[in-house]
């Protein structure tokens, strides 16, 4: 178990360069599965869930190595059809690899997968959209085993734009006889970037990034060269680290046009805001509390971004309101930020944060990915030394956080 020591007060100000995408790069992993040849991937973060796809991408019997922070994935030699359950409860994404799986083999035979625990994770659209495209998917006591002699075209229709079953059915449709139409998918920039792969390994897809995408199945895939887009959440991290401490800091290898709902209601609370081309400079002198957040799927206020936001709305001056609709149970780092002295009250769809005048130290541990990150924003804004434990929670999703908050001044120290 690792922790993070950090003395907070003082603000950050330097630059950070934003690595590549968590949330598309593991999609694009279990893609390869798909391709019957060799991809090479540049700007693939080290973190610890891409450790945990390469591992299944192994353990189906594929070849996979890391340069630096390219991967080099040859799925060429896949035979299997089996992921083992100590690596699916490992991250959520690891379901994914379901719909790789059957348009490769037809076959598939896994667990339901672990990850954030964030409230009931159901994958009941993920099913229903492949029960429609012919797969038989049944329970086996823990097993979920999915079947199908051949997938055909369909059209589904998803109740919600879930971005999980968006990819595992865009995924499973490679492998179908004919065209699947997705309706009501999300439209998360990963997907455009999943999609974009799969276009450079030869697949047809149109509509990618909206919310009808439509797949044509039987397209034999080949390798390919593909540069992973760059993460929105982290960058989002850093940003609200930095208005927090009453910093100023400048991403670089980023997309301000991802970030447009996280950066708007910053300049809502009074940070200012400069966007190039792929960098964004954030200055925050006095931080005031910003109009009612609402969660919701992309490109309204994302999910990921509330634990951030929240630890920096917590010393802003007046009450912020923060309603989460997308998961049931998102409030969970809400205990260690009153520890730290925040006033926030919470419901379970609602928290209401009164902004105080300081933070300060406190031992804490990460609950999950991004309310770690919430925790670890929170300590360096904090007045006196904190301890965030569970620091794993963090690095399944940020690559160099310690450096890269070092770097800009941070006093945060690894101590594992
Ligand atoms: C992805 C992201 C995660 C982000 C989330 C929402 C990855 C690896 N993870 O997670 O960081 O927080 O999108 O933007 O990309 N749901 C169902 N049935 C299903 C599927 C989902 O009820 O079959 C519900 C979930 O329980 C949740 C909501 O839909 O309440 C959103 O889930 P989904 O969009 O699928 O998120 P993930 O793909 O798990």
């Amino acid at each position: 178990m690792g922790a993070y020591q950090i003395r907070g007060g003082s603000p950050l100000r330097g630059v950070i360069p934003i690595h590549g995408a968590k949330n598309s790069l593991l999609p694009i992993l279990a893609a390869t599965l798909v391709t019957k040849g060799e991809c090479v991937l540049h700007n693939c973060p080290r973190i610890s869930d891409a450790d945990v796809a390469l591992a299944i991408l192994r353990s189906l019997g594929c070849e996979a190595r890391r340069e630096g922070q390219t991967l080099i994935v040859n799925t060429y030699p896949a035979c299997e059809t089996e992921i083992p359950a100590v690596l699916m409860q490992k991250m959520r994404a690891a379901v994914i690899f379901l719909g790789a799986l059957l348009a490769r083999f037809g076959a598939a035979r896994l667990t339901h997968p672990g990850g954030c625990r964030l409230g009931n994770r159901p994958i009941d659209l993920h099913l229903l959209g492949l029960r429609l495209m012919g797969a038989q998917c049944e329970y086996e006591g823990e097993e979920l085993l999915c079947r199908a002699a051949k997938l055909r075209g369909a059209t589904v229709a998803l109740p919600f734009p879930s971005v999980g079953a968006t990819e595992n059915l865009i995924l499973a449709a490679l492998g179908c006889d004919g065209e699947v139409v997705l309706c009501n998918a999300a439209r998360e920039p990963e997907i455009a970037d999943l999609c974009g792969f799969l276009t450079a390994c030869g697949a047809r897809i149109e509509g990618a990034g909206t919310s009808v995408v439509r797949i044509r199945g039987g397209c034999a895939l080949h390798g390919t060269e593909f540069t992973v887009m760059p993460d929105r959440m982290e960058a989002a991290t850093y940003l609200c680290a930095a208005a927090a401490t009453r910093g100023e800091i400048t991403l670089t290898h980023t997309e301000p046009a991802h970030l447009r709902a996280v950066t708007d209601v910053l300049a809502d609370g009074g940070c200012e805001i400069t966007q190039y081309a792929r960098q964004i400079t954030l200055r925050c002198d006095t931080l005031r509390a910003v109009s009612p957040i609402r969660t919701a799927p992309y490109p309204a206020f994302p999910t990921d971004a509330q634990a951030p936001v929240m630890a920096a709305m917590a010393t802003a001056q007046g009450v912020s309101v923060f309603e989460e609709t997308i998961f049931s149970d998102r409030f969970r780092h809400v205990p260690a930020l009153v520890r730290m002295g925040a006033k926030i009250t919470a419901t379970r769809r609602y928290a209401v944060v009164e902004g105080v005048e300081t933070l300060h130290g406190a031992c804490v541990e990460a609950t999950d990915l991004r309310g770690g990150a919430a925790m670890v924003i929170a300590a360096l804004a904090a007045h006196g030394s904190s301890t965030v434990l569970r620091s794993e929670h963090t690095e399944r999703g940020y690559a160099a956080l310690v450096q890269s908050l070092r770097d800009c001044g941070g006093q945060i120290i690894d101590t594992e």
